[in-house]
């Protein structure tokens, strides 16, 4: 577990250690080596977060590329980065390649891997040419530890015989987007208690839970590995990744299941290239978009996921008091709109939807929000789908109509164990389309005055909901 400043640490060692290519790794690969979970985050448009798995620990985590050549990878980057955690089975490994081209595709390889990925890098700020990302909350593990056909006691909404998962819908639709990203809770790994109680499944050793928590967190990765190795994914903080027990049993959980342990260890977000925290604040630019995510769990006023919060998960802080909200308001203060005439930010718990909200959020969020003219407020946590108008303290405007206000949507239906929640009725006022169904969006920022979402439902992949929203301005 990382306190405050054992995070800060964390995070400073991650960049320092990234190393130039030469000498090459020379650990013998075996069984134990071969990479698995392995995926992508954007570092900056010249660079790429590579990261995986590894049974034992890595001496120099290097990573093999190279523009052209598919089976001739002469470029390589490595790292000292291979570490694990009380109760995990594995070893995060991370390398950053930083001397590409942006909007560029390269042939990679870790080490010891049987086969060569692809990845394209991020687009440039300015680059004007219209890109598409995908946009999924709250997914976890499919299948017999997650969600399947059937259901335990207590839980509903199971896949209907034949209904693809969203791991798969966005399996079919890989070509279709330039990034995944995943607005928090990922895996729900902590919904092995659940399951237990639910007699959904049997306890792999009944004097150590932790085995089925890093059993779910272990599949749901090796599961995921088809899109995020091949796109980079980028993710967010939600109160399933803060411990371990779905909030039932604060006892029970072990070290290295609490404070968003495996979560820290397991991604490797910009914040370095973005003055951010570790996986849990930071931005990048990807074309004429600005992206933020921002930290709805932790380190501010009354968030919910800190001791005393209505989470009561116990985590956190992981920045000084008051550090993520000044870093918002200058990482809004300082986006050149010429470029990137676009804002998009995303955080976990909604503050805009039919059933309770988080108003703690709203309060530490909005106002920045508003002053900077942010155009869209991404959030999941509560599990359907549900889009709003642009909203300014409550105030709606059509999103049609040049809004001055962020346009609100909330999707955290990508479909878990737990299943689909129900909104309340009537929905709120500024709310304008909600649907309970396992799905996922896929967002078109066609030039700097339109920019559109479809949301997909992932069991047949038919788009149920499309909206466009409207910005008077010049394009370059
Ligand atoms: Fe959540």
């Amino acid at each position: 577990m990382f306190s405050s400043l054992g995070a800060a640490a964390f995070v400073a060692t991650f960049a320092a250690s990234a190393l130039a290519s030469k000498p090459l790794a020379t650990q013998p690969c075996s069984d134990a080596l071969v990479p698995t979970q392995i995926r992508l985050a954007y570092a900056g448009d010249k660079g790429m977060a590579v990261s995986w798995n590894t049974n034992e620990q890595l001496t120099n985590p290097t990573v093999y590329y190279n523009k052209h050549e598919k089976n001739v990878l002469k470029s390589s980057a490595k790292s000292k980065i291979s570490t694990t955690y009380p109760t995990s089975s594995t070893y995060n490994n991370h390398v950053v390649i930083s001397d590409l081209k942006p909007d560029t595709t390269y042939y990679y390889r870790p080490q010891c891997a049987t086969q060569t990925y692809t990845f394209t890098t991020a687009r440039s700020a300015g680059d004007n040419d219209e890109f598409s990302f995908a946009m999924i909350g709250d997914m976890g593990t499919f299948g017999p530890d997650g969600l399947s056909t059937t259901v335990g006691k207590g839980a509903s909404n199971p896949l209907k015989p034949g209904e693809h998962t969203t791991i798969e819908s966005l399996t079919t639709f890989k070509n279709s987007y330039d990034f995944i990203w995943h607005v928090g809770d990922i895996a729900y790994a902590d919904a092995w208690l659940k399951e237990e109680k639910a007699g959904y499944v049997t306890p792999l050793n009944k004097t150590d839970g932790g085995a089925e928590y890093d059993k779910i967190l272990n599949q749901f990765y090796n599961q995921t590995e088809g899109l995020s190795s091949a796109k980079p994914y980028m993710v967010g903080p939600g109160n399933h990744e803060a411990n371990c027990d779905n909030g039932s049993d604060l006892t029970i959980c072990l070290p290295g299941q609490l404070n968003f342990t495996g979560y820290q260890a397991h991604w490797n977000m910009p914040s370095a290239e973005s003055g951010g925290v570790g996986n849990f604040w930071y931005s990048f630019d990807h074309g004429s978009v600005h992206f933020i995510q921002f930290n709805t769990e932790t380190d501010f006023l009354n968030a919910p996921d800190e001791p005393g919060g209505e989470g009561a998960e116990n985590a956190g802080p992981f920045a000084v008091s008051g550090a993520q909200i000044a870093w918002l308001k200058k990482d809004l203060a300082s986006v050149n709109r010429k470029k990137t005439p676009w804002v998009v930010a995303a955080g976990h718990r909604p503050w805009y939807v039919s059933t309770t909200e988080c108003i703690e959020c709203q309060l530490a969020f909005e106002p920045l929000l508003l002053e900077y003219g942010v155009d869209l407020v991404l959030h999941g946590h509560k599990h359907f789908y549900e889009r709003h108008a642009a909203v300014n303290n409550g105030t709606a405007t059509e999103i049609e109509n040049n809004p001055k206000a962020p346009w609100y949507l909330v999707n955290g239906a990508a479909g878990h164990y737990d299943g689909l929640d129900v909104p309340d009725t009537p929905y709120v006022s500024t709310s304008r389309k909600v649907i309970s169904a396992y799905g996922w969006n896929l967002f078109t920022v066609h030039n700097c005055t339109h920019l559109s979402t479809q949301f997909i439902a992932s069991g047949n992949n038919t788009v149920l909901d499309s909206a466009t929203l409207i910005k008077k301005r010049s394009c370059k």
